[in-house]
């Protein structure tokens, strides 16, 4: 089996700092919550957060909606965060929009906390897949309907630790 590479290192790397850039521009004079959503947005989330030069308070969720390569509809919270968002610029950090069921269900819940503004980044987007409206802030790559992993992104908890974004071409 070969894991053909999608997004290579170096390409990671570049669009990363960019949208760090971006990021720093747009809150510029404001303090930002980051809110990874584990486990898939850990390596995307470490790198980012080291590319923005502002007062950053870092978060993490952890969310389950996926078994196998299959959306189950269902998305279960096992971490919430463990500070109050309220009055707070939230950034929501995800590994890929995929159905987009998981973010836009996150961004409800936390519109729900009055924070003075939540805005979505995410690595990757597959839009032929999606079905749940979704306002993406910053994207760095929006892709084919291929699963992928690497850069944090797994096949059943395998592959998280490939410094590119592959293409999983095994059976799913
Ligand atoms: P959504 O709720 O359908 O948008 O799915 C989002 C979650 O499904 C992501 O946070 C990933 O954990 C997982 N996922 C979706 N597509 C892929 C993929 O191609 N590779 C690895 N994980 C994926």
């Amino acid at each position: 089996m070969s894991y053909p590479e999608l997004i290579s290192r170096e390409e990671i790397r570049k669009r990363v700092e960019e949208l760090g850039q971006q990021i720093t521009k747009d809150y510029a004079g404001e303090e930002l919550v980051v809110v990874g959503v584990l486990k898939g947005s850990f390596v995307f989330c470490a790198d980012l957060i080291r590319e923005l030069n502002l007062p950053v308070h870092l978060e993490f969720m952890s969310v389950s909606s996926y078994e196998g390569t299959e959306s189950t509809g269902n998305l279960k919270i096992n971490l919430d965060i463990s500070t109050n968002v309220e009055g707070k610029n939230v950034l929501l950090v995800e590994d890929i929009v995929d159905t987009g069921f998981t973010i836009s269900t996150l961004s409800k819940l936390f519109k729900n906390k009055n924070p003075k503004s939540v805005k979505l980044a995410t690595l990757l987007y597959k839009p032929a897949r999606l079905e749940h409206k979704v306002d993406i802030d910053y994207l760095a790559f929006e892709i084919e309907d291929h699963f992928v992993i690497g850069y944090g992104l797994d096949f059943n908890g395998r592959f998280r630790e490939l410094p590119y974004v592959g293409i999983y071409d095994g059976e799913v």
